[in-house]
């Protein structure tokens, strides 16, 4: 039997707290299950699990060191953390959370958590005044909002003698997070979205020119993968609508793989109804009048052959003018090079639909294939700025709002039904 696990690649972080010792058992589990796992030790975590119990449960090498990482049959700390698919840090002590809040790098385990691209699950244990105090709260919400997934601290005795929450999941609990992480399901266990059917698109779109020549841009599909992916971890029921790209499908979403402008349109009429529309594809505003259908040749002495452009349906527009079928909630994202607040304000009411992601793609910003992204939500009555985030964590607070407006909407429905 395959298992969501089968073939995962973990990389686990052990930091320095009595908890530690669960990482032994999680290793166990996730390994009966078809993963691999790579165990990163903290100088404080070697004070609590020794190497050679880890090195024998993961059956790999045990690193501890940033400068073990140099010598030639050794890989390099960025191949580690983007080598993995998921990292895992079991205990996340308070120290540890606020280094990676803050950034810092100074050893092993906290540059591979700043290197990398892959999601993040940390599993916090401390004293319960550690968990409770301003500053740790302040590092778990900035980690949250930068899209840091966490599971626990639960409440019980801890062997500090006190009681309350601090203490680190059980490994079953840990276990149960990766699994649901992998099966494309939420990681608290929680479907706020369930029922909720949301149609995303995303990528470029390849306009022919003749069978072997196509006009495209440079969309990686990043974002609208991980808004699609957000949004199905809240419960909801998404269809991705893709153009080409290298990503893999999302677990659990419902994948179409189109080419064209035109065929991403079909697609995504095909999905309706929905409650949700987000359109993230970078679609092509226009294509080539006539798809030639055998190669263009060049001939010599003849003219440099022009192609003539003509307009593309605009995807976003149509949905959100639709009489029948429009989905209760229609966003789309305005990526602009200049004036990007200004031009997303007049593109949101040009095309009618209810919010606007303004997002700068000039590029400096580095956003097109980039994984940063620093964006505007814009509404009909105002706009949140979000500061520079991963692709991910913008994903993330999306799909938040999406589930807050779905809320508000039901509150205020009930109300007037009352
Ligand atoms: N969009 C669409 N279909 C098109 C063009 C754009 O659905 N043919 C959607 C995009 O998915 C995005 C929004 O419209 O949600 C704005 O796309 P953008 O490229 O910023 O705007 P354009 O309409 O192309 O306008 P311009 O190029 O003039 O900025």
């Amino acid at each position: 039997m395959t298992t969501p696990l089968q073939n995962r690649r973990i990389l686990l972080i052990i930091g320095g707290g009595i908890a530690a010792y669960k990482s032994l058992e999680l290793i166990r589990r996730l390994r009966e299950r078809g993963a691999s796992v790579r165990a990163v030790l903290t100088g404080a975590g070697a004070e609590f699990v020794t190497p050679l119990s880890l090195g024998t449960l993961t059956g790999d090498k045990v690193y501890r060191d940033l400068f073990d990482l140099t010598d030639n049959a050794a890989i390099g700390h960025i191949e580690l953390s983007r080598d993995a698919d998921l990292l895992v840090v079991v205990p996340a002590t308070a120290d540890l959370l606020a280094k990676m809040a803050h950034g810092l790098a100074g050893d092993l385990a906290t540059t591979l958590l700043l290197a990398t691209d892959k999601p993040t699950l940390v599993a916090p244990a401390m004293n319960v005044r550690m968990w409770e105090h301003k500053a740790t709260q302040r590092n778990v919400a900035q980690l949250k909002a930068d899209g840091i997934h966490f599971i626990g601290p639960n409440d019980g005795d801890m062997a500090c003698g006190e009681f309350g929450p601090g203490r680190m999941s059980e490994p079953a609990e840990i276990l149960a997070a990766i699994e649901s992480h992998f099966s494309g399901k939420s990681v608290t266990g929680k479907a706020p979205l369930k029922g909720i059917r949301v149609l995303v698109t995303s990528g470029p779109t390849h306009e022919p020119i003749d069978p072997v020549r196509y006009l495209a841009n440079r969309s990686s599909g990043k974002q609208g993968y991980a808004i699609a992916t957000a949004l199905a971890r809240l419960g909801a029921d998404v269809t991705l609508v893709s153009g080409p790209t290298n990503l893999p499908s999302p677990a659990g979403i419902m994948m179409k793989r189109v080419e064209t402008a035109r065929e991403m349109l079909a697609a995504c009429e095909a999905s309706l109804p929905a409650d949700v529309a987000i359109c993230a594809a970078a679609v092509a505003d226009w294509r080539v009048d006539v798809d030639a259908t055998q190669k263009i040749k060049k001939k010599p002495g003849a003219k440099t052959p022009a192609l003539t452009l003509v307009e593309n349906p605009d995807i976003l527009a149509t949905i959100s003018k639709l009489k029948k079928n429009r989905p209760a909630l229609v966003v789309g994202f305005a990526a602009e090079t200049e004036k990007v607040v200004e031009h997303a304000i007049a593109k949101r009411k040009r095309k009618g639909c209810d919010w606007i992601v303004a997002n700068d793609v000039s590029p400096e910003s580095g956003v097109m294939g980039g994984d940063l992204n620093t964006v505007h939500l814009i509404r009909a009555d105002g706009q949140d700025d979000w500061p520079q985030l991963p692709k991910q964590a913008v994903a993330d607070r999306l799909a938040q709002s999406v589930l807050e407006h779905i809320q508000k909407t039901r509150k205020s429905t009930k109300k007037r039904t009352r």
